[in-house]
């Protein structure tokens, strides 16, 4: 009896030691699937998902990025949203298969809550926008123990632009990852392959975004300000449309500014028609500034834009002015009753003769004037000489009158036709030295 209880036991202990070495062997047997291999390779006993991968020194995790869409709600904004595939790729020896199974990868999507995963984080500015499917990631597991784990984030990144240059500014969107809890001792995060670009994907779309330079670096030191984290970071830089905004603004600002200066052009007295010009110019550039205005950010700092819509309005408003000045000044009753001769018109006059007749009303004896009088008093004394009544006289009388009105004040008709002469010359010749400038100094076309 005793020995056959000692033999049945010792066949009982055969048997389990020889069914347990079967299990152990059955995990990767042919038909087996990914799941099934995962499920034993997963085992409490076997893997711990709250430790880190015992890898010698560092666990190195390399990152890259896919971009998939850019995005802004609107040509004035400084929100981006950005749209990427995350890929993540480490080591994990316990998860090591080899060439046991015939499987390339496993597929561990289903597995993710048990397998030990980096806690990375992003840094940045702005909000997260959650997928609308929960389980927007990938995660393979390959046969040295390469875990690839990609996922899809949607960020809504705050930008910085220079607003004080507003619509040539290039805003600047950045964002960093960083492990929530380990330090720089235990997990290195590295861009795979040492790229320092972005690959963008194939069928990356756009709405209101031009991306022109980005680049994916290590943080600089004062961005990672917990210390000895590990930490890397993407820089995309954008610009805005600048078409956009000269047929939104600029253009429309400048045919109103200079529609209104064809005041300048019309009679001094024409007052119906001078008043319209100005005061439709001027409230149709009210309206249009403000309603580009009311897309803009409600920032103080708009410089660009305040020096624009300020140095414009200021256009309009002077050649309103300037026609109210004109007109109150021909209207004046004129001095010593001087006639006001039409064919003195100053508008048939040219550039020269214009200039000396700014001379006269400024009063400033210039030197050639004397010059002018000596011989229009030689001509008179040459013309007194002559006897025949003909064509000599009509001279002489000419420089007589030259001679006299000179010393007369001018007639108001003609000072406020002298004033719109020179407003027309030197309103567009300001607002054009205007114009360059401002497109120079706020960089409109680098
Ligand atoms: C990470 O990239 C480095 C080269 O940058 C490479 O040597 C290493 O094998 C990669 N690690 C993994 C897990 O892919
Ligand atoms: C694959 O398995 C065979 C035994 O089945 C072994 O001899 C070989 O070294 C293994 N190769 C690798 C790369 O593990
Ligand atoms: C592990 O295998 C994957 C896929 O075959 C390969 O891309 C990766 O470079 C391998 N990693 C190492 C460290 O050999
Ligand atoms: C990032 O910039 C590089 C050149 O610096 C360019 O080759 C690459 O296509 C850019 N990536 C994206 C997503 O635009
Ligand atoms: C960072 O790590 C180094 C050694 O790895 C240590 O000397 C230093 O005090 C750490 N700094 C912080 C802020 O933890």
């Amino acid at each position: 009896m005793g020995w056959s209880c000692v033999v049945a036991r010792a066949v009982a202990i055969f048997l389990m030691l020889s069914r347990a070495s079967a299990l152990t062997s059955d995990i990767f047997a042919a038909g087996k699937s990914d799941k099934e291999i995962l499920d034993n390779l997963l085992k409490n006993s076997r893997y711990d998902k709250r430790l880190l991968p015992p890898v010698d020194g560092v666990l190195t995790v390399n990152v890259s990025v896919l971009l998939l869409s850019l995005a802004s709600p609107d040509e004035s904004s400084l929100k981006y949203e950005v749209e990427f595939l995350l890929q993540q790729q480490w080591y994990d020896p316990r998860l090591r298969y080899s060439n046991q199974s015939h499987y390339d990868f496993l597929n561990a999507i289903h597995h993710h809550e048990d397998i030990w995963l980096p806690d990375t984080y992003f840094i940045m500015h702005g909000d997260f926008k959650d997928p609308i499917i929960p389980m927007h990631f990938a995660l393979r597991i390959y046969r040295n123990g390469t875990i690839n784990y990609l996922m899809r984030r949607h960020l809504i990144l705050s930008c910085q632009g220079r607003l004080n240059i507003f619509p040539f500014d290039d805003p600047l969107c950045s964002f960093a990852l960083e492990s929530i809890s380990y330090e720089q001792s235990a997990i290195t995060y590295v861009w795979k392959n040492d790229e320092d670009t972005l690959r963008k994907s194939p069928s990356l779309t756009t709405l209101n975004a031009y991306l022109i330079q980005n680049q994916t670096i290590p943080c600089p030191i004062k961005a990672s300000w917990r210390g000895n984290y590990s930490c890397l970071k993407v820089d995309l830089i954008f610009t805005r449309d600048r078409s956009f905004y000269f047929t939104t603004v600029f253009i429309p600002g400048i045919i109103l500014v200079t529609s209104s200066f064809i005041t300048f052009w019309l009679e001094w007295n024409a007052v119906p028609a001078r008043v319209m010009i100005g005061v439709t110019t001027m409230l149709n550039f009210f309206t249009t500034s403000n309603g580009f205005r009311s897309t803009l950010p409600v920032v103080s700092n708009l410089t660009a834009m305040n020096v624009w819509d300020g140095v414009c309005m200021c256009f309009i408003y002077a050649s309103l002015l300037e026609f109210v000045c004109v007109n109150y000044v021909g209207r004046k009753r004129p001095l010593h009753n001087v006639v006001y001769r039409p064919g003195e018109n100053p508008v048939t006059q040219r550039l020269p003769a214009v200039l000396s007749r700014i001379g006269i009303i400024l009063a400033s004896p210039l030197p050639g004037d004397k010059k002018r009088e000596s011989t229009g008093a030689a001509e008179l004394v040459s013309c007194t000489a002559c006897t025949g009544p003909g064509a000599c006289t009509h001279t002489a009388n000419n420089g007589g009158v030259a001679e006299v009105r000179k010393k007369e004040p001018p007639h108001p008709i003609r000072v406020a036709k002298t004033i719109d002469v020179i407003a027309r010359i030197t309103f567009p010749t300001a607002y054009a030295v205007f114009l360059i400038f401002f497109f120079i100094h706020y960089k409109a076309f680098s």
